[in-house]
């Protein structure tokens, strides 16, 4: 029997990774517990919430007590630990709410787990990770798990110092640990700050589209339930101590991504060809941009035949898609609405 605690499943990829987990692992109970910061919302997770092996905590992660009490409660054999805070822009104005909840929650994390398996046999500790933290690439190469680390954004560092720590207690004191480094992802119920939720909103509602810089910047895309299979199967197969990169060999400069983007939604709103490029606006650039992310994920396919499900013209067109339908999710984020659900979904819980 497993009990799987899954922190930051309110998220965009926690959210999409328990609801895979639910269904595909009757057997075993999940217990999400996600703060439900700007970011998290509970209305991602309304087709799981009443499943029998399905338990939401309202909690932080730096807090030892309630994390402790649900340790003991759910009797908790592993964790996956996704509880972020994760995106670049705030990491900028505001870098120590991410030392605290992505190096002090993770740290608090593996303490608990410490405490509470004394027996190490059967536990897992998953901690989900970026390639961020190997920097910044040229034109040439890719980001493999030996990549020396090169953080160089306050979230890329933080996210660094929880990937060291979890290392650390893996070596120290023989914690069965499992990293995995993913790419930049994207799918449904991601927030609309990041580049394309924010980007599909702005031209629907006519906004500008603020390209930083030259637009020159590089991201390798995955498709978010690719990520999350990637996981799924990584929780189950990999050896205690492994680190793995996982990533959708798709590599796109932002302003050709952005202009599939535009040419995608045109269609979809039936507007005239190039109407949506016009929203396009060169915006003075992220400090310390990093030029370009690039994994190589061979080890994941030659281990364990991973590969990506759906080629990206396909994926984005679903994400496209999704974010058309749901356009009262979208209003509802951005207005902070959301955040009443909880409260009326789950008071006296
Ligand atoms: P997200 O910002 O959408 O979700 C983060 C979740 O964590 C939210 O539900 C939030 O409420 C919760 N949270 C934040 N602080 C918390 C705290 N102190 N205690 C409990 N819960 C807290 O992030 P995401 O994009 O879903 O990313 C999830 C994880 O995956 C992060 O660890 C991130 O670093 C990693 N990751 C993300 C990407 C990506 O492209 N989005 C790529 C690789 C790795
Ligand atoms: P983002 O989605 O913030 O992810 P990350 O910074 O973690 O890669 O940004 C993706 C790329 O898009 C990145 O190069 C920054 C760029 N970008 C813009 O040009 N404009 C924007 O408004 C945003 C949010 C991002």
């Amino acid at each position: 029997m497993k009990n799987i605690l899954i922190t930051g499943g309110a998220g965009f990829i926690g959210s999409h990774l328990v609801r895979r987990m639910v269904r595909n692992y009757p057997d075993y109970r999940i217990v999400n517990v996600d703060k439900l910061t700007y970011a998290g919302n509970l209305e991602n997770l309304r087709d799981v919430e009443d499943a029998p092996n399905y338990t939401f905590v309202k909690a932080d992660i730096c807090d030892e007590k309630a994390i402790s009490r649900i340790f003991e409660e759910h009797k908790i054999n592993a964790v996956v630990h996704l509880a972020a805070e994760s995106h670049v822009d705030r990491s900028i104005a505001d870098p120590l709410s991410f030392v605290q909840t992505n190096v002090l929650g993770t740290v608090t994390l593996l303490n608990i787990a410490r405490h509470f398996w004394k027996d190490l046999s059967g536990k897992r500790f998953y901690h989900v990770s970026t390639d961020e933290v190997y920097g910044s690439l040229g034109q040439e190469g890719f980001f493999t798990e030996t990549t020396p680390y090169d953080p160089r954004s306050p979230y890329s560092a933080s996210k660094a110092g929880s990937d060291h720590f979890v290392r650390a207690y893996g070596h120290t004191y023989g914690l069965p640990v499992v990293i995995s480094n993913c790419s930049n992802n994207y799918g449904s119920y991601q927030f609309p700050e990041k580049l394309l939720p924010l980007f599909i909103h702005n031209i629907v509602t006519g906004k500008a589209l603020p390209v930083y810089g030259k637009g020159e910047n590089i991201r390798d895309w995955l498709w978010v339930e690719d990520h999350c299979a990637a996981i799924d199967l990584l929780f189950h197969k990999a050896k205690d101590g492994s680190t793995y990169n996982i990533g959708g060999w798709n590599e796109w400069k932002n302003i050709d991504l952005i202009h599939l983007l535009c040419r995608i939604m045109d269609q979809k709103l039936g507007r005239a060809d190039g109407e949506s490029a016009k929203l396009i606006s060169y915006v003075t650039d992220r400090p310390g941009h990093d030029m370009r992310y690039a994994i190589d994920a061979s080890q994941l396919e030659k281990d364990f035949g991973w590969k990506p499900s759906v080629t990206f013209e396909q994926g984005l067109e679903a994400t496209v898609e999704w974010y058309l339908a749901n356009p009262e999710w979208v209003n509802r984020v951005t207005s902070g609405e959301y955040q009443k659900y909880y409260e009326k979904q789950y008071a006296g819980r």
